[in-house]
């Protein structure tokens, strides 16, 4: 089962949200909000970890119709369908695409399965201090080397779940300026560091030479022998593991049906679940499972994810959009949009279709955004002033993890009320002063969640994931292939040799 090559701009649904887009152009929210009073109630969806309010949305029940039209149309059911059932959707690469299958406990892989258990083995080992450096000493420090997928997730989801955290000081390298290592290895006693080298081709250049650096630094100070205890990798290339030194017991395998940008929940988490024990490890993706359940199964209309996907299709397509602001109001996910930004630009940044023809619509908008009240402070501006529409994702915690009642009033009272700026504006005030006033107007999502831990992260991210994957599906392109980076790195080697 392929994924369908509909081009969407030829369905019926297409063609009729053009001319809804015609009439909706000038329709204001303020006005939906005041004749619909119940707008909030229809327009919002749960699971029991994340909630969804996209009753902020340039929308009314009739464009939520013709949407979820264009998705049967350009048949998402069969796409969903394709990619949990593992055929080989990732078409140019020649690929399964099976992130998914990391996080069904009920239906695991046994290399899957025995993976995780090395992992589980592994990360209490260091936990517990039975794992020893070469003088004998307890592991204090992991670092981490990897970029792109192979940080960026990790990076992200330590620092969201720090407050679960154990005493492991967990350091992330990826850029290949050699400044940034030396200042994080000045900081590092080799006889107590663990080293992950993460790449999952492992001839990512950046990783390589961080590695190949960090080896010599770590022994100008130790034996080659002691290489056993503080060096382990995570890779599907296992012949250039072993190459590099790294002995098979310390090698933690991947699969190439697990891309890069999707790969946290594989031994690409490995810095992760030392930093906050397995069975919080377990937790995120018993959490992002809870999703992929909700994404499967249930109705377009009653899709957290679907609705989100096609949102954004309707923004970039229909009001010309180029670009969606994503601001969690909670500083855990402060590092949220550069892993989003991977998950999304390098899947959707795409302009050939399925079928090899240039595509003459939208793709994949640029994410970008930071953490509230931060953003308040730097760019809301544009956002409530500006001339360009920009799409918001506000995330928000309903209670904090550490108390201080009163700062999480102040930040929940300013997320609400960002929401709620962006919406109204001034209308309906008597503003004298024209740079005072605000037209409103403008769209965003409310994303909710309880309390932020493994569970609810999981499904967090696994949100986006399938947000992701329902623009590519029906904007019919191949979302999991990333051709567009390897020039620059063509010409990068060139003009090294030169
Ligand atoms: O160059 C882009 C990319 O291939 C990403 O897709 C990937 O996450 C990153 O490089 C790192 O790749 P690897 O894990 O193979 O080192």
């Amino acid at each position: 089962m392929a994924l369908p090559k509909i081009n969407p701009t030829t369905t019926q649904s297409w063609s009729k949200l053009q001319e809804h887009f015609t009439a909706m152009e000038t329709v204001t929210m303020q006005t939906l909000f005041a004749t619909q009073t119940d707008r909030k109630e229809r327009m919002s969806l749960a699971t029991d970890l994340v909630s969804l309010d996209f009753s902020k949305n340039r929308i009314t029940s009739h464009t939520l119709d013709l949407l979820i039209q264009l998705a049967k149309e350009t048949k998402l059911d069969t796409a969903i369908a394709a990619q949990f059932n593992g055929a080989v959707i990732n078409e140019t690469e020649n690929r399964q695409v099976l992130h998914t299958a990391l996080r069904d406990f009920d239906a695991m892989k046994p290399e899957v399965v025995n993976t995780l258990d090395q992992i589980k083995r592994f990360s209490q080992a260091v936990i517990d201090g039975s794992h020893k450096g070469y003088t004998g000493k307890a592991i204090t420090d992991i670092v981490n080397i990897g970029i792109g997928g192979s940080d960026l997730g990790p990076a992200m989801v330590t620092e969201a779940l720090s407050y679960y955290k154990n005493h492991l000081n967990v350091h992330y390298i990826s850029n290949v300026d050699g400044d940034h290592v030396c200042e994080i290895l000045q900081k590092l006693e080799p006889q107590t560091t663990l080293f992950i080298i993460v790449s999952k081709t492992f001839t990512t250049q950046e990783t390589l030479t961080n590695a190949t650096t960090v080896r010599e630094w770590f022994l100008q100070q130790a034996g080659e022998k002691a290489i056993a205890q503080h060096f382990v990798a995570v890779s599907t290339n296992l012949s250039a593991v072993a190459s590099f030194g790294i002995l098979p017991q310390n090698t933690f395998t991947m699969w190439d049906w697990v891309g890069g940008r999707f790969s946290l929940w594989s031994a690409v988490g490995l810095s992760t679940c030392c930093a906050i024990g397995y069975s919080n490890f377990e937790l995120l993706l018993k959490g992002a499972y809870k999703m992929d359940c909700h994404f499967k199964s249930s109705e377009f209309s009653q899709n957290i994810p679907v609705i989100l996907g096609l949102l954004s299709i309707w923004y970039t397509n229909f009001f010309k959009t180029e670009t969606q602001a994503v601001l969690p109001y909670t500083q855990y996910l402060s590092k949220f949009v550069d892993y989003l930004q991977q998950a999304s630009m390098e899947s959707n940044g795409k302009s050939v279709d399925r079928n090899g023809s240039k595509i003459a619509y939208q793709t994949g908008p640029v994410v970008w955004g930071n953490t509230g009240t931060n953003a308040q402070h730097a760019f809301i501006q544009l956002l409530h002033q500006g001339t360009l529409l920009i799409p918001t994702d506000f995330i928000l915690c309903k209670a904090s993890l550490h108390g201080k009642e009163n700062h999480q009033d102040i930040l929940v009272a300013n997320c609400l009320a960002q929401t709620q700026a962006l919406l109204m504006g001034t209308h309906g005030e008597d503003i004298a002063n024209p740079y005072k006033e605000f037209q409103g107007n403008k769209p965003s999502n409310l994303i909710l969640i309880d309390q932020l831990s493994p569970e609810s992260l999981g499904s967090l991210l696994a949100m986006y994931e399938h947000k992701i994957f329902v623009e590519g599906a029906i904007l019919n392109i191949y979302s999991f292939d990333q051709f567009g980076v390897e020039l620059g790195k063509k010409m990068a080697n060139k003009q090294l040799r030169s």
